[in-house]
């Protein structure tokens, strides 16, 4: 049972660039592969914990679409850990019920890797406790330019008229449709989205540290969900106890939130 975050101070949507595996790796002296077995590891042990927390729904950057730009070696290495990974862990997936999806260019992995990945997504497609999304191969200027492609194509078939494409439709036809990440988490000390989720963290919170992936662990974790319990998301918007204070100054009565007229993120005008 989880004691220390309130369902209401937990992001819903917890995503996460697990950065520093190599530099991790370095600094002891070993192979950057070690690293990335070790950063395995740690991807294990922060998704057990957030399952335990209530966290619905955790993304992880595991693989860019830049990254098949590094040497082969390394490329080949990462594809045969992941499939391991998803070997061993599979029935302890199921048994967790935690429901295993996949975003990115997924048709770039290597066969052997690519029918894991559909064995798992297929073996928890029934899940219906946290859901882990892999971000592999993925690029979020990729996934705006493969949605556009999309809802072009349904243009050009006369599914939808042009004129109706707007951020609702945008959202439902991206790779993981309404799910902007609550807050995002990078390790390892460099301060950029690299191409994460460009999209979808529109109003992410951002979370950074200089701890290496396969040093993240549980007590980090929580420093970063106790910041965001303490982070106030405006979107736009004046704080309702600003708003109060402005309308009493003008004599007037605070506007109610309904009466604003910025809408919500994700929503239309
Ligand atoms: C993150 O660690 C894992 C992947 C990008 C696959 P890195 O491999 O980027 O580690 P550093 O940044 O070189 O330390
Ligand atoms: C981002 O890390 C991608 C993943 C964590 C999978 P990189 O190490 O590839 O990012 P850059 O190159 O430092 O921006
Ligand atoms: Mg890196």
């Amino acid at each position: 049972m989880n004691t220390k975050f309130s369902s209401n101070d937990l992001p819903r949507h917890l995503a996460i660039i697990m950065d520093g595996n190599g530099r991790w790796a370095q600094r002891r002296g070993l192979k950057r592969h070690e690293g990335h077995r070790a950063g395995a590891e740690a991807a294990a042990a922060i998704t057990k914990e957030c399952l335990k927390l209530g966290v619905e729904r955790l993304t992880l950057y595991a693989f860019s679409l830049e990254n098949w730009k590094r040497p082969k070696l390394e490329v080949d290495t990462l594809m045969r850990q992941l499939k391991r990974f998803l070997v061993e862990r599979r029935d302890e997936i199921v048994e967790k019920d935690i429901r295993l999806t996949a975003i990115g260019r997924l048709d770039m992995l290597p066969r052997g890797t690519l029918s894991e990945l559909k064995r798992v997504t297929q073996a928890t497609a029934h899940c219906t406790g946290m859901n882990l999304c892999l971000a592999l191969s993925y690029s979020g200027r990729a996934e705006i330019v493969d949605t556009v492609r999309e809802l072009a194509g349904k243009a050009v078939r006369g599914e939808i008229d042009p004129e109706e494409i707007d951020e609702k439709i945008f959202n439902a036809s991206i790779y993981q449709p309404g799910a902007d990440p609550d807050l995002i988490i990078r390790t390892a000390g460099e301060m950029r989205l690299s191409n994460f989720l460009l999209w979808e963290a529109s109003y992410s919170e951002l979370f950074f540290t200089e701890t290496c992936w396969p040093d993240f662990k549980v007590e980090e974790l929580h420093k970063a969900l106790a910041a965001f319990s303490k982070r106030v998301r405006k979107y736009g918007r004046l704080e309702p106890g600003d708003a109060a204070k402005l309308a009493v100054a003008a004599g007037k009565n605070a506007p109610s939130r309904e009466k604003e007229s910025t809408p919500a993120p994700g929503t239309t005008v």
